[in-house]
């Protein structure tokens, strides 16, 4: 009974791994679609020239067979800026990826790209545009005719941003023959052949300088997705085909290198990383304080020095009823120390809202959606793909980070200090270890404040492509804490100044 228990509350802590939800049924509003434009060999077509907003403009292009993309003008979310949306159909169409991209409101024809992904596994990205960082937040307050308020420090402030609903089964992507993704490896794929596609297509993006940008589980994807990127530029520069311009990759509240996890969340619960004092009760902290060292031990050994699927379950499933079961029994928000959880198991009213936003005919229209499912924030199916195959534990990440230090690719680690589930003492336990030429370099700088506007935000450290931040008082979603903080971060970080 008790381990029964337990195994659930696993269960459930491992779909949280950064929200969950559900909610399916079919609803079918296709969109009417204009005849395909076909592009010739090397024909690029230029973003502007999609202008309908009723119907689909449908791109192939013969050096990308078996891709397709379905894009159309929307006025959802921004109307100070050109904002599209639509598919990539992957795979002959059976797999179809919807994004949403808004122009930059500085300068669209000049400003970098960025994409931004929320994490899970199976977490949609309208969860960060819609709560967090993205050109309008959802209408909390009842003020809005339609639903949103536009947000003053939107990322694309300075520059052009795409927000990706990934793998097929998150937000309103979907598969029509049930088609999955399981692993982030897998993926990798399906992101890059997105963006190259993206790139090809509309020429004015050609060269122009990439960021990948997510939370959460997105420190597992997205060191994974950028490396991929890396890699297959050689094979583009062999064939001459332009390569993609990644240039940095930015990081919030990620899982990257599981060994440091537990240790963070025992600082954050039963030390003074979080709160001036300790939350967590005496008992509690003495019995996680015995558990650690055993976690540890067998995650060394079954995890990460030869993973073995079965046993590496069995740890983690020990690791979390001694290391987690007590945190959740406090009711506080996993996403935030200072504050209990509220509204659903997210934690968040926000959450709510969003999927009655996203839900409404009107907006699936507005967007051009056609996914046969009602909306969830996080699909609990992609989730369970994952959580199958231990895609977590089943690759070091922080192995692409160095990967990619060391080819040139600039790397931002940032964290709000509120946060329990990816906290920032993990991340910064991990960076501190991480294995590359600038490690020494990286080691000897000493912390130092960072500001916005006079006031601290949060402590910083970088060496060479690196950078460390911490958000001070922030939750595990720093731009819906810290709005103006973020905006100001992302901003030095895309024009290369300190923080
Ligand atoms: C899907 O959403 C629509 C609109 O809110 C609703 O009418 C329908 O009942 C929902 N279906 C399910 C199964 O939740
Ligand atoms: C939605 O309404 C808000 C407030 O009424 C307004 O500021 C915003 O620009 C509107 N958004 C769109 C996309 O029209
Ligand atoms: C929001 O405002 C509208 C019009 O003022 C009203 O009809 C509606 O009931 C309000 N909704 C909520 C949730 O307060
Ligand atoms: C794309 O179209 C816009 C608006 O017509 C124009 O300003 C821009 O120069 C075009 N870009 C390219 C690369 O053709």
């Amino acid at each position: 009974m008790l381990f029964s228990m337990l195994r659930e509350i696993g269960v459930t802590f491992l779909l949280y791994a950064c929200s969950v939800w559900a909610g399916f049924t079919s609803a079918t509003d296709q969109l009417a679609v204009a005849a395909p434009v076909a592009l010739h060999p090397g024909a690029t077509l230029n973003l502007s020239s999609v202008s309908s907003t009723s119907q689909y403009t449908v791109l192939t292009h013969p050096e990308l067979s078996g891709y397709r993309v379905r894009v159309k003008k929307s006025d959802f979310c921004d109307p100070t800026v050109n904002v599209y949306t639509g598919y990539l159909d992957v795979d002959y169409g059976a797999k179809h990826m919807f994004f949403y991209f808004f122009e930059s409101r500085r300068d669209p024809a000049k400003d970098d790209v960025m994409m931004w992904i929320n994490g899970g596994p199976g977490c949609s990205s309208s969860m960060g545009l819609l709560m967090e960082l993205g050109p309008c937040q959802i209408d909390m307050q009842n003020v809005s005719s339609n639903g949103t308020v536009w947000n003053p420090y939107s990322w694309n402030a300075e520059a052009n941003i795409f927000f990706l609903d990934q793998p097929v089964g998150v937000g309103f992507s979907y598969a029509d023959y049930g088609e999955t993704i399981e692993t982030t490896e897998d993926a990798a794929q399906n992101v890059h052949a997105f963006i190259s596609i993206f790139f090809e297509t509309f020429s004015q993006f050609a060269g122009r300088p990439l960021h990948l940008s997510g939370e959460s589980y997105g420190g597992r994807y997205l060191p994974a997705f950028a490396s991929y990127i890396v890699d297959q530029n050689q094979v583009a520069i062999a064939e001459g085909r332009e390569p993609l311009n990644l240039k940095s990759v930015l990081i919030g509240n990620g899982i990257t290198d599981i060994s440091t996890l537990y240790p963070g969340r025992y600082e954050i619960e039963c030390g003074t990383a979080a709160l001036e004092v300790p939350m967590q009760s005496i008992s509690t902290c003495v019995r996680m304080k015995i558990a650690l060292p055993r976690c540890q031990m067998d995650m060394q050994k079954h995890c990460i020095e030869r993973f073995n699927e079965m046993n590496c379950r069995a740890v983690i499933g020990f690791c979390d009823s001694e290391l987690s079961t007590g945190y959740w029994a406090t009711g506080r928000n996993v996403y935030d120390i200072s504050k209990m959880c509220i509204g659903d198991s997210l934690c968040y009213a926000e959450n709510t809202a969003i999927k009655a936003f996203l839900d409404s005919p009107a907006v699936r229209e507005q967007l051009g959606v056609e996914s046969p499912s009602n909306f969830s924030a996080c699909s609990r199916e992609v989730g369970r793909g994952f959580n199958m195959h231990m895609d977590k534990y089943a690759v070091p990440s922080q192995h692409y980070v160095a990967g990619l230090l060391e080819r040139g690719v600039r790397v931002l680690i940032y964290a709000g200090t509120y946060d329990w589930q990816c906290n920032w003492v993990a991340n910064k336990l991990w960076v501190d270890k991480l294995e590359w030429t600038g490690r020494a370099a990286y080691n000897a700088v000493s912390w130092r404040d960072w500001e916005v506007d006079g006031q601290k935000a949060g402590e910083t450290k970088a060496a060479g492509l690196l950078t460390f931040a911490t958000v001070r008082d922030a939750g595990h979603m720093v731009p819906h804490d810290k709005p103006a903080e973020a905006q100001a971060m992302v901003s030095r970080w895309l024009t290369q100044q300190e923080l």
